[in-house]
């Protein structure tokens, strides 16, 4: 890597360690969503979620055929964008798959760079690099496709002074709900299709460069009904976790059946963002109305001690606090971490959110899995899905 990157203080020394590390990551830019109303949904994740009003792009700022709406919380920024008109092929994006994730835009040092060694490498382009310009400075932008219809945005904005992109504009809204401690996304999950994990797999190998971190067969993960394999797949810095998630034969449909055939694609199944302060975070967001998964058996909250092993000590949370809440908490060697599932944000069993804690531990929550998998399950047999 040249001088010029490192001398870029973004507290990621070992970015830039390996010189094998063609496409340095430095975190998350953005996720944008295609939604059939971003006026409501934008009101919603700023309710419900405690996002704050950050940028807008629409028919006031010259934008004929799409509206975006752009929130902040701490680190995570969200997009929502809906088509102005029927021609747009946005359209085709929500027809198909409901609201979803369209773009997980990752920011990077060099988007030209990112977008020749990915191409490179086998990726399907979905935009050639762009270098958009206002008062502010200029972005570079460049795009690959992943799984499904998925987009992977690299974003170069080392020159770019502004609020968000060009084009947008600074979202001032009377309108502020407080935030509710949501601090960066810690990892985005992928639903892919019957034996096409390890596909996925080898493409984030070979165009990306990153590396299976932690896998989880279907003997790992399953319950009397159904069963899932799971690969963690991470860049070189760590900060950037993509868990890959294939569908495994048992005895009725699992939920990554499910989302398949609701999303009638690939795509993304949850965003796992991190609170410092997982009791406050849950009940604000409980207060506001958004819907979690129902609790674990009672008996979950007895075995947490032995669960917790080493790291019992450690613990500062309250267990009243934490079973009140459904707050599921797991293990590994490092330390431990709490985590809450939502039910899904849209009315097509598809995209749902995870509230992490990290505590050290540096896994998923195996050890929830089963407790979990047969919570999404009774949700299942409630949709006639299972
Ligand atoms: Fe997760």
């Amino acid at each position: 890597m040249s001088k010029k990157v490192k001398s870029v203080n973004y507290g990621l020394e070992k970015i830039f360690e390996g010189a094998q590390d063609f496409l340095p990551l430095l975190g998350t830019d953005y996720v944008e969503f295609y939604v059939g109303n971003a006026k409501q949904s934008a009101h919603f994740y700023k309710t419900a979620f405690g996002f704050q009003s950050h940028a807008y792009k629409g028919l006031e700022t010259g934008s004929k055929d799409a509206v975006s709406y752009v929130l902040i919380q701490d680190k995570i920024k969200l997009v929502l964008t809906t088509p102005l008109n029927s021609q747009s092929p946005i359209n085709n994006h929500i027809v198909k798959h409901g609201d979803g994730v369209k773009v997980i835009a990752l920011l990077v040092e060099d988007a030209r760079s990112a977008y020749k060694e990915t191409t490179k490498r086998g990726a399907k382009s979905y935009m050639e690099p762009v270098v958009e310009k206002d008062e502010f400075g200029e972005v570079v932008c460049a795009g690959i496709y992943t799984y499904g219809e998925t987009v992977h945005m690299f974003v170069e904005r080392k020159n770019y002074q502004g609020t968000f992109l060009p084009g947008f504009k600074k979202w001032e809204s009377e309108y502020n709900p407080t935030s509710v401690g949501l601090k960066f996304i810690d990892h985005m999950v992928g639903n892919v299709g019957w034996g096409q994990m390890n596909t996925w797999v080898k493409w984030y190998e070979d165009v990306m460069g990153f590396e299976n971190f932690l896998s989880f067969d279907d003997k790992q993960i399953h319950t009397e009904y159904s069963a899932l394999m799971s690969k963690v797949m991470s860049n070189g810095n760590g900060r950037i976790k993509f868990p890959i998630n294939e569908p495994a034969k048992g005895k009725k449909k699992s939920q990554i059946e499910e989302y398949l055939d609701f999303y009638e694609d690939s795509g993304v199944q949850h965003i796992a963002v991190a609170t410092d302060d997982i009791i406050t975070t849950v009940s604000q967001l409980k207060a506001r109305g958004v819907e979690f998964l129902p609790p674990p058996p009672l008996a979950y909250y007895d075995d947490i001690p032995r669960r917790l092993g080493k790291h019992k000590s450690m613990m500062k949370e309250d267990m009243n606090e934490l079973q009140k809440l459904s707050i599921m908490v797991d293990a590994d060697e490092e330390g431990y971490l709490l985590q809450i599932f939502t039910k899904p944000v849209e009315d097509r069993p598809t995209l749902f959110f995870e509230i992490i804690q990290r505590m050290g531990a540096k896994g998923f929550g195996a050890g929830n899995f089963k407790a979990l998998f047969e919570s999404i399950e009774r949700e299942q047999a409630n949709r006639g899905t299972l």
